[in-house]
C-alpha cells in the first residue's frame, strides 16, 4: 500500500485507488443538505464517518469542524480555499469552527519561530482565512504553543504510539515529525475535552495520515470517550502544466493567494489546454475537456452556477468555444476573485482584534 507523506513527495496519482487502500467512504452530494461547490462537483470525493456528521446535521445536534494552518511562507493556495469553503458550509450547518496556527508544527518541521509564526498568522493567515468566507463571529483561533491542554494530550498520546506504527503510517519516523503528529491528534480532539461532540475534519488527502492516527489513538484512550474524527478529502487543484497537484517546486504553474494579476495572467496563457492544434480540428472536433486545466480552475474554484459551468462545458465541447476564448473568460473570472480576496483580507486585517482568539 502506498504511503502518503503529509510533510512531503509521495503523491496519489488515482483517487480511487487511495479510497480503497486507505477505507475511505466515498462521497456523495446527497449525504449533506445544500451541497457546496466543491461536493456537487466530484471536487470533494471522500470521507470518514460521514454519516453522524450529517445526523448532526439533520437533527440539529452540536458538532464541530477543524483545520490548522502552517504558517510557513506568506502565501495560501487554491487548496486551503476549498477547505476553508468547507469549514464555511459545516459552520452554516451549525457547526462550532475552530482553527489553529500550527507554531509548533511549522517550528519543528520548518524552522520557523514562534515569534515569526505567530507574526505571519496574524499579518496574513488568519486575515485570510477570514477573507475566503469564515464567520468570525462562530470561529475560534488557537496557536499550538499557547495551548497546554493540546501539549498534555500530546504527550499523553506519544505514550501508546510505536515507531514501527509511525513508519506504517508516514513512511517516516523523525522524532519532529512524531511530535508534530501526536500534536496534531491533540488539535483535532482538543474541541471534546468541553463537550464531547463530534467533529469533522476537511482535508486535503494528504493529511489522511494525521486522520487515521488521531482515530486510532481514540480507541486506545477509551477513558476520555471520544468520538473519533470524521474527515472529509477535496481532491487537489492540478498544476496548471496537468500534474496531479499545484506546487511551490513549479511555481510557473501555481497560482497563489495573494498574487499579482500580471503574474496570474500569464500563468493562465500558459495552462495545459484542451484545445486542439488547429482551428479548424477544434471547431470539427471540440476541446478535450478533461485535458483544460483552465476549465478545472472554472469548476473547482471560480465559477458557482451549475447552469453558468454547464454552458461553457457545451461551448467547448463542442468546439464553439475557442482555447483562447475559455482561458480569457478563466482570467476575467481569476482577476475578479482577487479582487475580492484582496480586499476582504485588508478589511479582515483592520479587524483582527475583533476576533474570538481562545485564551488560556
Ligand atoms: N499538519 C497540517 C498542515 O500541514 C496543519 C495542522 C495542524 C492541522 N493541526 C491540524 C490540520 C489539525 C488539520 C487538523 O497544514
Amino acid at each position: 500500500m502506498k504511503i502518503i507523506d503529509p510533510w512531503g513527495s509521495t503523491l496519489p496519482s488515482d483517487y480511487t485507488k487511495i479510497m480503497k487502500d486507505f477505507g475511505l467512504e466515498q462521497f456523495s452530494k446527497n449525504m449533506f443538505p445544500k451541497p457546496n461547490r466543491a461536493m456537487r462537483r466530484e471536487v470533494i470525493f471522500a470521507g470518514r464517518d460521514l454519516k453522524i456528521i450529517s445526523d448532526c446535521i439533520k437533527n440539529k445536534k452540536p458538532f464541530y469542524a477543524l483545520t490548522g494552518i502552517m504558517p510557513s511562507n506568506e502565501q495560501i493556495h487554491l487548496g486551503n480555499k476549498l477547505v476553508v469553503e468547507n469549514l464555511r458550509y459545516f459552520q452554516d450547518q451549525g457547526a462550532t469552527v475552530y482553527i489553529l496556527i500550527a507554531d509548533l508544527e511549522s517550528m519543528v518541521t520548518r524552522g520557523i519561530t514562534l515569534e515569526e509564526a505567530k507574526k505571519r498568522a496574524l499579518n496574513f493567515h488568519v486575515p485570510a482565512y477570514i477573507a475566503l468566507g469564515l464567520d468570525p463571529k462562530k470561529t475560534f483561533f488557537y496557536f499550538q504553543s499557547e495551548n497546554i491542554e493540546v501539549v498534555k494530550l500530546g504527550f499523553e498520546f506519544a505514550q501508546k504510539i510505536t515507531l514501527n506504527e509511525f513508519k506504517g503510517l508516514y513512511g517516516v519516523a523523525e522524532p519532529g515529525r512524531i511530535m508534530a503528529a501526536v500534536t496534531q491528534a491533540g488539535d483535532i480532539l482538543f474541541p471534546q475535552l468541553k463537550q464531547k461532540i463530534p467533529g469533522i475534519i476537511p482535508v486535503g488527502i494528504d493529511q489522511d495520515p494525521h486522520i487515521r492516527l488521531t482515530r486510532d489513538i481514540v480507541s486506545r484512550f477509551k477513558k476520555y470517550k471520544f468520538f473519533a474524527p470524521s474527515s472529509l478529502y477535496n481532491k487537489f487543484t492540478p498544476s496548471l502544466d496537468g500534474d496531479l497537484k499545484m506546487s511551490k517546486s513549479k511555481p510557473e504553474y501555481a497560482i497563489s493567494l495573494p498574487e499579482d494579476l500580471k503574474t496570474v495572467k500569464k500563468k493562465i496563457m500558459r495552462a495545459l489546454s484542451g484545445g486542439r492544434d488547429t482551428l479548424e480540428e477544434h471547431r470539427k472536433l471540440g476541446a478535450i475537456i478533461e485535458k483544460d486545466m483552465c476549465f478545472e480552475l472554472l469548476k473547482q474554484h471560480l465559477i458557482e452556477d451549475d447552469e453558468e459551468l454547464q454552458k461553457i462545458y457545451e461551448e467547448y465541447k463542442s468546439g464553439r468555444m475557442l482555447s483562447g476564448e475559455l482561458k480569457q473568460l478563466t482570467y476575467e473570472k481569476m482577476e475578479e476573485f482577487m479582487n475580492n480576496f484582496n480586499q476582504k483580507l485588508e478589511k479582515a486585517r483592520k479587524e483582527i482584534n475583533t476576533l474570538n482568539f481562545i485564551k488560556f
